[in-house]
């Protein structure tokens, strides 16, 4: 070829990088693995081959883990946590940069290793995956340092199962490692089968870095192993993969008291507005869903195009797609490597024979080996399976819209809510529709933008728990303080025969509207000496879902101001202050004790705390490292649902319904079982209080009982419960259906009337972090 040529085609030809040093080194570790346990690796036992997707040949051997290699990891990481909590944030800081620093002195073997892995580019094993993994390291060794003056209440979970998928091996393995190393915890690891090799690398550099032995153990094998680990005795899993093991993990977990974090699957939109500048966003769209193949959680998968610019767009992509390089991923002028496995490459020809729509493919030549071309299906119908489903390859799926409104209803039209990218350079346009995604992250005019100073992770069924910042930090700490057992509070008991005058007969509060129970009936409440108070209805399964479909469409309330939000919460707290003699009484004559007054008081004064924090608990800007910011807004999470504290029937209820409605939410309360007709008298200081109606819906009745269908209940988005009945399983087990976030006590007390009653806990607790990335500075 000619320079001439050369000039003219502007083609380059193949720039291959060397793998003789990876190659080698899996040589002299036998080509067979065992697992890393206890500071060292074990024999070689039954397992697996690891192939490198790209030509199908075999790398190394890996053992598949027994039930007793799983234990002994766990049983090395519990021995080896106090040691290395007691260490403190500073002396664990010491170890994150070494690993850190490590990472980067091997960056070029983990990068090729990575790539004959797993079959992604080198460019971007090189560029991004590598990279981003010591980044975090770094960020997290600054998170140790910080720790004990930034978090000084906040203590390890202890031993932490953290399972990956196949798609970042390394990055997840940093997302998962690094903050739970900054925090004082131990890991047992497992990465995904197909993809373990550069985990494996890693557990060498624990040993070069002089990691204290046990702190890091990293176990390989199937979903099987990953089962292990979820049911072992472990104190949190944390899980990044599909939303269906990810629902089967939240339901063995249910009520076992681990801590959880899942990262799960998507289908995330990328809406182009007419006055995009285009060439920006066919490359922005290029690493969409063309990066590492398409195999990205929140890949651009759903093109949204107005339909002014869609013929041409469309014209562009495709002749875009058809220069795109397909081809050996260590050839670093590539822009589209291997599919993972030729059982992944399977799922895709399988969804995209299945698919109604006009399907282009990418004119190129695809090499032999596990490869798939970029793809574009247009036509489909919203409802359409490919439409809707993950496919977790390289594949497009687009339609169009006219306007932002229509957009935005496209948009969210998901049980997904990952992230979302969204093009225009009309700043009004791009500002005033990224607030309106239900995502986790929004990457304005970018796409696909990643940094450990920024939270990333989901709503609805993408999971919940974030990764990265501060955020990401806290989900792998708990309370320093050490907690009771809840005692079980119980109803007086007096006599149902004998007739006594009722003198009132308490209704439900749904819509903001006093309603009698769905089934009619009421129960006698009693009090200490067995004297008949009055009745309190008793809610049934229709009373939680009509309360939730008042609470549904209170969205108003969402979008109100802060400012407005506190003047009600003040309103409130002078209300029930101007009746607090009546309210102390009757919670004295309900409960047989004598610190009603005193309830009162810390009910009021705890309005006015969340009155004061409705325009205070703001997010932040993140220095990220490229041209823009990281906003960390905090959201509602839209209705919450909460069992209320049994033991102090006023304080218990004002404790979870100020923080959540102070944040935006809606909620409905199942107010204290023993004790409710404190809550029915409540309703009437909401109705005086310009509490807009379903706002705030209170049901009486039993905890147990209602447990389920709240929990299960579709149109919520989180459930708590601080209730003495042990609801903990029961929720977490409903959660699972929509992945909804609890927050359960798990038979422990709280004290409502001490600082822990209140505060950050309760307000992290009713937001989300949604990140929205920003171009900023030049
Ligand atoms: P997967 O969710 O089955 O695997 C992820 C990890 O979980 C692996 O380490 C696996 O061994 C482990 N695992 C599997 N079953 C388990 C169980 N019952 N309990 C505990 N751990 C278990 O994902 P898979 O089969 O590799 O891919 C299937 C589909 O999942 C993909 O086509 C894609 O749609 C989605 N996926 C999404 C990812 C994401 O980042 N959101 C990552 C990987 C896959």
């Amino acid at each position: 070829m000619s320079v001439k040529d050369i000039f003219e085609s502007m083609d380059y030809g193949p720039s291959p990088e060397g793998a003789g040093d990876a190659l080698a080194w899996l040589v002299d570790q036998g080509s067979r693995f065992g697992h890393f346990i206890d500071g060292g690796y074990t024999a070689p036992g039954a397992g697996f081959d690891s192939r490198n997707p790209a030509t199908g040949e075999v790398l190394a051997t890996l053992t598949q883990a027994t039930q007793g290699d799983v234990d002994a990891a766990v049983a090395a990481a519990r021995k080896a946590q106090p040691g290395w909590e007691k260490l403190g944030g500073k002396g664990r800081a010491r170890y994150l940069y070494a690993l850190a620093r490590l990472l980067q002195k091997h960056s070029r073997l983990f990068a090729v290793l990575e790539t004959l892995d797993n079959g992604k580019p080198i460019r971007e094993s090189r560029d991004i995956d590598i990279p981003l993994a010591q980044r975090h390291f770094y960020y997290h060794a600054g998170m140790a340092q910080l720790m004990g003056s930034e978090m000084p209440d906040r203590a390890a979970l202890g031993v932490c199962g953290q399972i990956i998928p196949w798609n970042f091996p390394l990055l997840m393995l940093a997302w998962k490692v690094a903050p739970a190393l900054a925090t004082g915890n131990t890991v047992v690891l497992k990465p995904a089968e197909w993809t373990s090799l550069t985990a494996l690398l890693f557990a060498d550099i624990c040993r070069q870095a002089g990691l204290p032995k046990g702190v890091v153990n990293i176990v390989t094998g199937d979903g099987a192993v990953g089962e292990m680990i979820v049911a072992a005795q472990v104190d949190k899993i944390a899980f990044t993969g599909s939303t269906e093991v990810g629902r089967k993990i939240r339901a063995a977990t249910a009520g076992s008291g681990k801590a959880l974090t899942l990262e799960l699957g998507g289908k995330s939109p990328y809406i182009v507005f007419e006055d995009a500048d285009i060439d920006s966003t066919i490359e922005g769209l290029v690493d969409a869903i063309w990066f590492n193949q398409g195999q990205v959680c929140c890949a651009g998968s759903r093109l949204l195009v107005q339909e002014g610019i869609a013929e041409r767009f469309h014209d562009r992509l495709r002749t875009r797609m058809d220069k795109l390089r397909i081809g050996d991923p260590l050839d670093k002028c590539i822009d589209v490597g291997a599919i993972v496995d030729p059982v992944q490459r399977d799922r895709i020809v399988e969804l995209v024979a299945g698919s109604e729509g006009e399907i282009y493919q990418a004119q190129c030549a695809l090499p032999n080996g596990c490869f798939y071309p970029p793809t574009l299906i247009s036509g489909l119908s919203q409802a359409s399976h490919l439409m809707q489903e993950e496919i977790f390859g390289p594949v497009l799926v687009s339609t169009t819209f006219r306007t932002p409104d229509e957009a935005v209803q496209l948009a969210n039209n998901t049980r997904y809510g990952l992230a979302a990218s969204v093009w225009s350079e009309n700043i009004n346009t791009a500002l005033d529709v990224a607030p309106k995604l239900a995502a986790g992250v929004v990457w304005v005019n970018g796409t696909n933008m990643f940094d450990a100073a920024a939270g990333f992770g989901g709503v609805r069924e993408s999971g919940f728990g974030r990764e990265g910042g501060w955020e990401g930090l806290a989900a792998y700490t708990k309370d320093a303080g050490k907690g009771k057992p809840i005692k079980s509070v119980v109803p007086f008991a007096g006599d149902e025969s004998e007739p006594q005058p009722v003198d009132r007969t308490a209704k439900l509060y749904i819509g903001g509207k006093q309603t009698r129970p769905d089934g009619g009936y009421a129960r006698n409440v009693f009090d200490k000496r067995g004297k008949l108070i009055g009745q309190a209805p008793i809610g049934s399964r229709k009373d939680i879902r009509n309360a939730v479909e008042a609470a549904r469409g209170a969205s108003g309330w969402t979008n109100a101001t802060a400012h407005l939000r506190a003047q009600v919460l003040y309103f409130i707290a002078e209300n029930l202050a101007a009746r607090g003699d009546e309210f102390a009484a009757q919670i004295d004559r309900m409960t047989g004790g004598k610190t009603g007054a005193k309830e009162v008081e810390a009910s009021v004064d705890r309005l006015f705390t969340y009155a004061a924090w409705a325009d205070k608990f703001d997010g932040d800007v993140r220095s990220v490292p490229m041209r823009g910011v990281a906003l960390a807004m905090r959201e509602a999470c839209g209705v919450i649902g909460a069992f209320c504290a049994d033991d102090l029937p006023l304080l218990g209820l004002v404790s979870v319904m100020a923080p959540a409605i102070a944040m935006g939410n809606r909620v409905v309360l199942v107010a204290s079982e023993p004790f409710p007709l404190v809550a029915t008298d409540f309703y009437q200081v909401l109705d005086t209080s310009d509490v807009p109606g379903g706002v705030v819906n209170i049901v009486t009745g039993s905890h147990a009982e209602l447990a389920p269908t709240l929990a299960a209940h579709a149109d919520v988005e989180a459930v708590w419960s601080f209730s003495s009945s042990d609801l903990s399983g029961v929720i977490e087990q409903g959660a699972a259906g929509n992945l909804k976030r609890t927050w359960v006590n798990h038979g422990m007390a709280r004290d409502w009337m001490g600082p822990e009653g209140e505060g950050r806990a309760f307000l992290d607790a009713a937001t989300e972090v949604k990140t929205v990335w920003v171009p900023y500075g030049a």
